[in-house]
């Protein structure tokens, strides 16, 4: 089968097209025939050797693919061959076939293409996890989330205004200002003119979760941000993994500051978060009150593209990676 080799890691450049052996499921897996790859952040980490994959996973990059079953490994009961799914992978993604728990597989929502429900696993899955299972966003409240127009922001947009809270949000410029609020963000300061916490502040006096991915600087404005019982979730640290925050506040207002990592969670606890996206989140995108975002769609081939896109950061939503269309396997 294709799939991208990025040899020893570096920059974007090293990522290339390389022929190696098809995956065979294991019990429990089945096998996909990947049609779409999404493309994430932390794919860029692990190009760059910053990100190893977990032990027993797949080298080959890729996080979340959609694409039909091709086999099934021996105990698999919820699939059959031929299906079409969007699955949240340990590996492997950017491949013509990857192995997948059958228990990390969703089907597509009513209404998405196979093409858009690449790029659904992995901000569902996050957003859900830490938004609302560890942030435990409720109806009426005010969420914050930094980097409103990534993959991760949008999709943490449309599910917290789909569930009644109200959205501030930041933004690098003012075309993803502009759309963040088409998409429901009452606020989307640009960082860039304008001091998020003064403008959040200024408008609302604080906030009940605030969802994170720059960390640094933004640690402590989150902390003095926060109302009484608030509660500030870490996903990433593009700016900093280091920053100065006041204990006393935390304290005082009963904070809870807390985060998580996707990848590192057991199957059982993925498998659980796949069945609370599907009762819960992927009726939303019948009725239109969540949609996938795509900014661009790249041929396997033009992976380093991908990549670079990513890096400029002047993409609003997912960039994806057409790996076998959609014909089967
Ligand atoms: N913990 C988890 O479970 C988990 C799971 C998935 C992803 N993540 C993390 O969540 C983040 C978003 O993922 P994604 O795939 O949605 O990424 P993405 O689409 O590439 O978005 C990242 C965004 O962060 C903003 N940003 C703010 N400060 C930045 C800085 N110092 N350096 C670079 N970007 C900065 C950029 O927008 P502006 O230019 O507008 O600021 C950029 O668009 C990533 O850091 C990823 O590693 C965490």
């Amino acid at each position: 089968m294709r799939y991208i080799d990025h040899g020893q890691g570096g920059a974007a450049e090293v990522l290339h097209v390389a022929e190696g052996l098809r995956p065979a499921p294991r019990a429990g897996e089945v096998l996909l025939h990947v049609a779409y790859a999404g493309v994430n952040r932390p794919d860029l980490l692990q190009r760059a050797g910053a990100y190893p994959p977990p032990q027993g996973t797949s080298p080959v990059l890729g996080l979340e693919v959609s694409g039909h079953v091709a086999a099934l490994g021996s105990g698999c009961t919820r699939w059959r061959v031929g299906d079409a799914v969007c699955a949240l992978v340990p590996g492997g993604g950017y491949a013509e076939y990857c192995v997948v728990p059958e228990v990390h597989c969703l089907p597509l929502p009513a209404g998405v293409s196979l093409q858009d429900a690449a790029g659904l696993p992995e901000v569902c899955f996050t957003v859900w996890a830490n938004v609302f299972r560890i942030g435990a966003l409720q109806a009426g409240e005010r969420l914050l989330v930094h980097g409103g127009s990534s993959g991760i922001g949008v999709m943490a947009i449309q599910l917290a205004r789909a569930f009644g809270a109200r959205v501030a949000t930041t933004v690098g410029n003012a075309a993803k200002q502009a759309f963040c609020r088409e998409l429901g963000a009452e606020l989307a300061v640009n960082y860039r003119e304008e001091d998020f916490e003064a403008v959040v502040r200024s408008a609302w006096g604080g906030v009940d979760v605030v969802l994170d991915m720059v960390g640094g600087a933004y640690a402590a404005k989150n902390v003095r941000l926060l109302a009484r019982g608030g509660r500030l979730v870490q996903i990433a640290v593009l700016g900093g993994a280091k920053g100065e925050v006041d204990l006393a506040q935390i304290m005082v207002k009963r904070l809870v500051v807390t985060g998580s990592t996707l990848r590192a969670r057991s199957i059982e606890d993925k498998a659980a978060l796949a069945q609370e996206l599907q009762v819960q989140v992927w009726p939303l995108f019948a009725t239109g009150a969540v949609r996938p975002i795509v900014q661009r769609v790249y041929d396997l081939a033009d992976v380093v593209q991908a990549h670079r896109e990513l890096e400029r950061s002047q993409h609003i939503g997912k960039v994806l990676l057409r790996v076998g269309g959609g014909g089967m396997a």
